[in-house]
């Protein structure tokens, strides 16, 4: 019940945050700091962070052709001002509430934990400053991060909600864009990869897994945690699919958002588990499916269909 609860919490967060956190120059409550803030402390998931497309990305992508081609037509001239653009390519920061945002780097740390200026001293605080990680109580720490995810912290425990943020980019979902703009870029060959799949994207050049007891030690998924996190992808992918493809008429669109929820059919055909979600493809219904799972292994029916290693991104 508890943690129900929490993942309530955790999804009225995550609709919070994407309305306020990433609107432009408004008095918006909360707001990305940037990554170098994080890194202060979380030196391992900087490295590898830096090792991403999300971090090139910054210092190129919109010198390209294409860019400036696709920037121009949805009616402005630079991307990184361009308001459409600004969702999906940067992480804008603020220095105070209502202060100037500008795009500080490419997708970072809070594009997927969440924008931190409400959840940063909280995340890390076991009870005050005298208070070390395994002196917290379980009640201290069941409270701290259920009030950091109140305030737009997306923890990786929660992994359905972890992968709804991924497919609200990568499937050109984000509730902030305009269905006449994300019109306009695939008018003009804005990319789009029908078949993106969570495994294959998130434990190649994205994976950081610095889980204790080693903390030096950027673990891979185990055989039944990868499978637990194709079926949670295919999940995200088909909600993400449906939602999208009601918001819009434009037919290219549309086929783009039908192929996605037809691979994610096809993957959770497989899964028992997912029939009542399959009938009935809401977020409700795939939390549900992703709490049922927990801790079963899955790779006796979806092992086939796991990506080889050797195709990671
Ligand atoms: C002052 C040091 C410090 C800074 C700065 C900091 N963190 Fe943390 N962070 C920690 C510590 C310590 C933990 C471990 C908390 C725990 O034991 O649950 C943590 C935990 C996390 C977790 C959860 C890890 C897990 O295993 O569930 C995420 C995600 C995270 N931080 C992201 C960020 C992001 C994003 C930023 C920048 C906006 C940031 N942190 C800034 C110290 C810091
Ligand atoms: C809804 C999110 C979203 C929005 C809005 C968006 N993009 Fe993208 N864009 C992406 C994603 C995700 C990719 C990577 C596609 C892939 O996986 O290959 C991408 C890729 C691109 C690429 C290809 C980069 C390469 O390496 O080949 C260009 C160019 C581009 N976007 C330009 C733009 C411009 C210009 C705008 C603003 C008008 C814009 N995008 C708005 C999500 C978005
Ligand atoms: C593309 C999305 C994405 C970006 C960007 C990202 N993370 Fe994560 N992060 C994740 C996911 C997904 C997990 C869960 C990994 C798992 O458990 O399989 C995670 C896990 C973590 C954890 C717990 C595991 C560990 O490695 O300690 C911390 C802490 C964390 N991220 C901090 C950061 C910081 C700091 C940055 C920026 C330097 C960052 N993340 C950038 C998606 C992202
Ligand atoms: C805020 C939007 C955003 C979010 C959230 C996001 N991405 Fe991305 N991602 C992008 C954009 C934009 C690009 C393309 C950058 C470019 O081509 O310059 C990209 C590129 C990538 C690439 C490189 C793809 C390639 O073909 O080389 C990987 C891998 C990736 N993302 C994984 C993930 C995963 C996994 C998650 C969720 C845990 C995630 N991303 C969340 C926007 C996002």
């Amino acid at each position: 019940m508890r943690l129900f609860s929490i993942c309530l919490i955790a999804a009225f967060a995550i609709t919070t945050v994407s309305v306020l956190g990433s609107a432009q120059r408004s008095n918006a409550e909360v707001f990305n700091q940037g990554p170098k803030v994080c890194s202060e402390c979380h030196r391992s998931e900087a490295e590898v962070w830096k090792g991403t497309k999300h971090f090139a990305s910054f210092k190129k992508i919109h010198k390209s052709k294409k860019a400036k081609a696709i920037a121009k037509a949805t009616g402005e001239k630079s991307m990184k001002r361009n308001e459409t653009c600004v969702q999906c390519h940067y992480t804008v920061t603020q220095k105070k509430a209502g202060g100037k945002a500008k795009p500080a780097a490419g997708p970072s740390c809070e594009s997927c934990h969440g924008a931190s200026s409400e959840w940063f001293a909280i995340h890390n605080n076991y009870g005050g400053s005298s208070v070390k990680r395994d002196e917290e109580t379980p009640e201290h720490k069941a409270e701290r991060i259920a009030k950091a995810s109140a305030v737009g912290m997306r923890w990786p425990s929660d992994k359905f909600g972890v992968a709804e943020n991924c497919m609200e980019c990568h499937g050109l979902a984000n509730p902030n864009v305009a269905p006449d703009k994300l019109a306009i870029m695939l008018d003009n060959d804005h990319p789009t990869v029908a078949d993106w799949e969570l495994v294959r994207y998130s434990q190649g050049s994205v994976r950081h897994r610095f889980y204790p007891p080693d903390m030096t030690v950027n673990a891979e998924l185990s055989a039944p945690e990868a499978a637990e996190m194709y079926v949670i992808g295919q999940a995200a992918k088909l909600v993400s699919a449906v939602t999208a493809a009601g918001n819009s008429d434009h037919a290219k669109y549309k086929e783009f958002q039908e192929a996605r929820a037809e691979s994610a059919r096809q993957a959770l055909s497989k899964v028992s588990a997912a029939a009542a979600f399959l009938a009935n493809p809401t977020a409700e219904e795939a939390r549900a499916m992703v709490s049922t799972i927990q801790g079963k292994d899955l790779s006796g029916e979806v092992g086939s269909l796991l990506p080889a290693k050797e195709s990671y991104k």
